[in-house]
């Protein structure tokens, strides 16, 4: 009894800590991949975002599109913007787009 109540209170820890660690995967993910064009908080306010014209990602219009069209545009790219597809967890990084408005 008491050593399920541990194995239980343990898989909750795991798994917590697994979130924590996908969370700041994506954050890291942005930094090392997304933040040169589309700045730290992805306001745009890099020389290539001023160059691109990028809307800032936490804007109402760029929070507006779904997780699927956000998915297609991460896997795809978009005109100068690269296609990420295989190379980062979408997933992930379409959770932490949500958290820049
Ligand atoms: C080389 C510069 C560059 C990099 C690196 C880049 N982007 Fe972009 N991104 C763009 C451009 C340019 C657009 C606008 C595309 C268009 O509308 O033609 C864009 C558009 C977007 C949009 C849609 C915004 C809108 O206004 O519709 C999202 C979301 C986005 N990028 C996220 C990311 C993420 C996340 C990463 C990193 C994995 C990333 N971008 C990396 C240049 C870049």
């Amino acid at each position: 009894m008491k050593k399920t109540v541990v194995l239980v209170v343990l898989s909750i820890l795991v798994l917590a800590l697994a979130g924590v660690a996908r969370a700041e995967d994506a954050a890291a993910t942005y930094k090392a991949k997304c933040a040169m064009c589309h700045g730290a908080t992805g306001a745009g306010d890099t020389t290539m975002g001023k160059n691109f014209k990028l809307r800032p990602l936490g804007s109402a219009d760029v929070q507006k599109l779904t997780d699927a069209e956000l998915t297609t545009l991460l896997n795809k790219g978009k005109g100068k913007m690269p296609a990420y597809e295989g190379k980062i967890d979408i997933a992930g990084m379409v959770k932490h787009i949500r958290t820049l408005k």
